[in-house]
């Protein structure tokens, strides 16, 4: 039976007030957080698939950040299948679950995406398409570091480029992330409700729609841009 979903419940009644502080911030300040050596050696081995199936940089790549599970990578994977995807979540458990065969051009890798980011970016990793699908909410007003849009490694994301969707059941993440986007980018992006295509992409936008709650999601096209990492600014 599927579990049904409350609705998010927030101290907050429109966006943070301090999403472009946190943005200024991330893009004034290098990351200077390790990385970890679990997700350097997954990220060698995603890097080494990448390299053994890529066709020589041909061959377009898929991010699915947050995977979870994993069945939108495989779904992402079937749909596109003359691309690569590349699933990356940092929960063992969820990735061992049973959901079916992955295809051959889809991975699932276990790392911390704050690490997998920049070695991606740092590898010159360009996806041609990346999906941040139902990130933790994290709605605590005092939670907004939490949020990617509110987190150092902001500018990570938005330089690796291409077309970006974020999808969550709480609008005003998605409101919040679109400020973000603009104030680095220049690039506005429209925050729309949206009807899932069926099959539902993630389990979390299933059990999100059969609880009735409004799917909201934001798109955009966006060049590779590493000089909007601080580091890398400053090493150009
Ligand atoms: C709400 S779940 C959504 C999962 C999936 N996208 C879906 O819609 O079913 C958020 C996922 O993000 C993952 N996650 C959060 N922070 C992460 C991080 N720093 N690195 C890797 N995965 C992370 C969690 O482990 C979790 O599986």
């Amino acid at each position: 039976m599927l579990a049904l979903s409350r609705t998010i419940t927030t101290n907050q009644d429109g966006p943070h007030r301090d999403v472009v502080k946190r943005v200024e911030r991330a893009l004034c300040h290098p990351l200077r957080k390790p990385v970890a050596a679990h997700t350097r050696a997954a990220f060698e081995q995603a890097q080494a698939w990448y390299l053994r199936h890529g066709e020589g940089g041909h061959r377009p790549l898929i991010l699915d950040a947050g995977c979870g599970v994993g069945l939108s990578t495989r779904q992402l994977a079937a749909r596109f299948e003359d691309h690569l995807v590349i699933g990356v979540d940092r929960s063992a458990e969820r990735l061992a679950r049973e959901h079916g065969e992955v295809g051959d051009n889809a991975l699932l890798v276990r790392a911390d995406l704050v690490d997998f980011w920049r070695l991606a970016l740092a590898a010159g990793w360009q996806p041609a398409r990346h999906y941040l699908l139902y990130p933790n909410p994290y709605p605590k007003s005092s939670h907004l570091k939490q949020r990617w849009h509110g987190h150092p490694v902001l500018p990570v994301i938005l330089a690796l480029g291409g077309r970006l969707e974020l999808r969550s059941n709480w609008r005003l993440y998605v409101e919040e992330f679109a400020l973000a986007l603009e104030h680095v980018t220049g690039v506005t992006s429209p925050v729309e409700a949206f009807a899932p295509e069926l099959p539902y992409l993630t389990p979390f936008e299933r059990k999100y729609h059969a609880s009735g709650q409004s799917l909201w999601r934001l798109v955009a096209e966006l060049p590779h841009a590493p000089e909007l990492v601080p580091g890398e600014r400053e090493a150009n």
